[in-house]
């Protein structure tokens, strides 16, 4: 009979005897797959495991702040977090295209990870949070449509020098898997119920120019967003649901004075696997509700649309 307290045990043992007494450095992504494979990797091992939070100023609002504090705070485990936002946006300005936004990225995550790991010296192991359907599509990408869309930088891309041989506990598990395995852990229900978030982050719900402010702009319209959304009891119904900050202004009025504000748009979809996706059927006093504690709550925006397009022929970000 196999339950998720077995499989606990058994992957503890499998990465006991893979690394031995060597240390083993992990990334967090702030996502529910690192999270549940770095827990699990230091019930097995200890303090011979590094977390790495590299924070590329691309987070939702909190996000960094709940990933030191569970980490670091709760289970105790050795974490480095790397604020690194400064590089990522300026290594940012001005770039438009969404390709060279994500390979900028991509690029500056692996250096910043890199001396990380560098400094904490003497690491044999890196261990990921790979499910099984990225080793799937990693596999099957070559040529393939779905990554060729869009340079996903999460599996693989360490450079060589780095020799670090992999751990990944997670390898044989679908994402409602890691999820059982995640409560089977102990991780909180906002972790390990998380919606996914996409490695360049916010990065790619700006299209066009990233600078700070719009991020400012955007991290609060989302974080009012996703709390009306839980609050009207649906997050757990959609797979994803985010806003993006339009780089087009439109007139409002706002009292007696004319406004010229960006647009948001919101977004929410159903999907199994994120390879197709339908758009969530809200209904609209949702919808008004959201967009007026939006706009009364958040300047710099002043109209707020919503996508009802599905995946094909749209996907899921807009970038
Ligand atoms: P799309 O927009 O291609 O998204 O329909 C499908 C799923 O992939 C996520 N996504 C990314 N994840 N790096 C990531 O780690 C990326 O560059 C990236 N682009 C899209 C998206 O959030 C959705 O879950």
């Amino acid at each position: 009979d196999w339950t998720m307290a077995a499989f606990r045990e058994e992957m503890k043992a499998k990465i006991r005897a893979q690394v031995g007494s060597e240390k083993v450095i992990c990334g967090l992504s702030g996502g529910v797959d690192s999270a549940v494979a770095a827990v699990l990797i230091h019930e097995a091992i200890g303090d011979q495991l590094t977390c790495i939070f590299v924070d590329h100023g691309l987070m939702r609002m909190n996000e960094a702040e709940q990933v030191v504090g569970l980490f670091r705070n709760h289970y105790n485990i050795p974490l480095v977090h790397v604020d690194a936002s400064e590089t990522f946006l300026t290594a940012l300005e001005g770039e438009t295209d969404p390709e060279k936004k994500r390979k900028t990225i991509g690029r500056l995550f692996i250096e910043v990870f890199d001396a990380e790991a560098a400094k904490i010296g003497g690491a044999g192991f890196l261990a990921q949070g790979t499910l099984y359907p990225d080793v799937i599509e990693s596999v099957s990408a070559v040529g393939g449509p779905s990554v060729t869309i869009k340079s996903h930088h999460n599996v693989g891309g360490l450079p060589d020098h780095m020799k670090l041989k992999l751990v990944e506990p997670l390898r044989e598990l679908f994402k409602d898997e890691v999820r059982a395995l995640g409560r089977e852990l102990g991780l909180p229900e906002i972790f390990v119920g998380r919606h996914p978030f996409p490695g360049p982050g916010l990065a790619i719900r700006c299209p066009g120019g990233v600078t700070r402010e719009k991020l400012d702009i955007l991290r609060r319209a989302d974080a009012i967003y996703l709390d009306e959304i839980r609050k009207a009891g649906l997050y757990d119904a959609i797979w994803q649901a985010f806003a993006v900050l339009l780089p087009v202004q439109t007139v409002g009025v706002m009292g007696d004075g004319r406004t010229y504000e960006h647009v948001l748009a919101l977004r929410a979809v159903t999907s199994v696997d994120g390879m197709t996706a339908d758009f969530f059927h809200f209904d609209m006093d949702f919808l008004g509700r959201a967009a007026t504690r939006i706009i009364n709550e958040v300047r710099g925006v002043n109209r707020v649309v919503y996508d009802v397009t599905s995946k094909p022929p749209g996907t899921i970000e807009w970038e």
